[in-house]
C-alpha cells in the first residue's frame, strides 16, 4: 500500500527484571510481536486491559524506547535509534495526564514554542510566536491564553494544549496514549471531537491507545485488541465490534454497556486472573481463561490470521460472516 506512513513488523519489547538478590533476572514480555500499519487520516486504536503493553507500544512508536526485536519504518525508512533525533519531529505523543506533562513554570506560549526553538533554530521569534498562536486557535483556545500558566486551565484545556504542542512540528504520526482517560466524562467527547477534526484537517495518522471500548468505538477506523502483549484480534472497527471473533474480544465487549438497549447480549464473565507478563502461559495465552479451550490451545500458539479482520484463535467465532 502506497499511503502507509508507518509500519511495524513483529515489534517486540521485553524487559529484564530482577526478582531478588539470589535469583536470576526474569524476562517480562511486555509486547510480544505486533504487526500493523498507520495510514494518513486514519486511526488505529489499540485496546486492552491494564498491563497488556499499550504504553510500552506507544513509547516504542514515539521513539522513547527501543524495541528489543522487530522493526518500525516511517515512510519506508527503517527507524533506528541513531536516526531518532532526525525523525522524532514526525512522530509526536500525547500522554494521559494533562497535569504532569506541562511545565508549571512556563507560560503556554513558551511551552508551544519550545519544540520550534529546538528543532527550527532558523525561525525568528516572530515566526515562532505566529505559529504558536495559530496552533492555540486551531485547538480551540483563545488568544489571551498565550500568556497564562498551566495551572490556570482545566484538565480538558490542558489536554488541548498538549495536543497543540504535539502538532507544533507538523508531525505525520500522533500517538495518543489514553488522551481522555483522566478527563471528566462530560469533557471527553469534546476532546475526542477535536482530535478527530484535527486529523481530518491535517491528515494525521493516529495510534490511539485506550482501555475504554466506548471511546474506541467512537474514534477508531481499525482496532487491535491486545492481551498480554499480543494482538488477539485485529480488523476494521465495524467488523471487530459487530462480529468479534476472539473469545477475549467477546468478553470485553460483553462487559461494555451499549447504547442500543435491546441489542441481544449475554454477559460473559471471565474466570481466572490475568496472568503476569512474567509467566505468560504456553500455547494460547488466553487458554487458561477461555470457555472454548481445547487441547490444541494449550500446546500451540495461534497466529493472527485473516485480512482485513483476523483473530489469533484456533476456534474463532463467525469466520465467513464478514463480507
Ligand atoms: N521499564 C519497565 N521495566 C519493567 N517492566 C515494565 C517497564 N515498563 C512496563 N513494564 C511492564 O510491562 C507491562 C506492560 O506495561 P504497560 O505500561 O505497557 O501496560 P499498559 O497496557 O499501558 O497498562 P495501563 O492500561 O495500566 O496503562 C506491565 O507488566 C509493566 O509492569
Ligand atoms: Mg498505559
Amino acid at each position: 500500500m502506497t499511503d502507509t506512513v508507518m509500519q511495524a513488523t513483529a515489534l517486540q519489547r521485553h524487559y529484564n527484571v530482577s526478582s531478588g538478590l539470589f535469583r536470576s533476572p526474569q524476562v517480562l514480555r511486555a509486547v510480544g510481536g505486533l504487526d500493523f500499519t498507520l495510514t494518513p487520516g486514519k486511526t488505529l486504536a489499540v485496546v486492552g486491559e491494564s498491563g497488556c503493553g499499550k504504553s510500552t507500544l506507544a513509547r516504542m512508536v514515539a521513539m522513547i524506547e527501543e524495541p528489543t526485536a522487530g522493526s518500525l519504518t516511517l515512510e519506508g525508512k527503517e527507524i533506528r535509534p541513531e536516526g531518532w533525533a532526525e525523525l522524532r519531529s514526525s512522530v509526536q505523543i500525547v500522554f494521559q495526564d494533562p497535569y504532569g506533562s506541562l511545565n508549571p513554570r512556563q507560560r503556554i506560549g513558551t511551552i508551544l514554542q519550545e519544540p520550534l526553538v529546538i528543532n527550527h533554530p532558523e525561525l525568528s521569534r516572530e515566526e515562532r510566536e505566529t505559529k504558536a498562536r495559530e496552533m492555540l486557535k486551531l485547538v480551540g483556545l483563545r488568544p489571551e491564553h498565550f500568556d497564562r500558566y498551566p495551572h490556570m486551565f482545566s484538565g480538558g484545556q490542558r489536554q488541548r494544549i498538549a495536543v497543540a504542542r504535539a502538532l507544533m512540528l507538523d508531525p505525520k504520526v500522533l500517538v495518543l496514549d489514553e488522551p481522555v482517560s483522566a478527563l471528566d466524562l462530560s469533557i471527553q467527547s469534546a476532546i475526542l471531537n477535536l482530535i478527530m477534526e484535527l486529523q481530518e484537517r491535517l491528515q494525521l495518522a493516529y495510534l490511539f491507545i485506550s482501555h475504554d471500548l466506548s471511546v474506541v468505538r467512537h474514534i477508531a477506523d481499525d482496532v487491535i485488541v491486545m492481551y498480554l502483549g499480543r494482538a488477539v484480534e485485529k480488523g476494521p472497527k465495524e467488523q471487530v465490534f459487530e462480529a468479534p471473533r476472539h473469545p477475549y474480544t467477546r468478553a470485553l465487549l460483553s462487559a461494555t454497556p451499549r447504547a442500543e438497549p435491546n441489542a441481544a447480549k449475554e454477559r460473559i464473565k471471565l474466570t481466572g486472573e490475568l496472568p503476569s507478563p512474567l509467566a505468560i502461559p504456553d500455547g494460547c495465552p488466553f487458554a487458561p481463561r477461555c470457555w472454548k479451550v481445547q487441547a490444541r490451545c494449550r500446546a500451540e500458539v495461534p497466529q493472527l490470521e485473516g485480512e482485513p479482520h483476523g483473530a489469533a484463535c484456533f476456534f474463532p467465532d463467525g469466520v465467513g460472516e464478514d463480507q
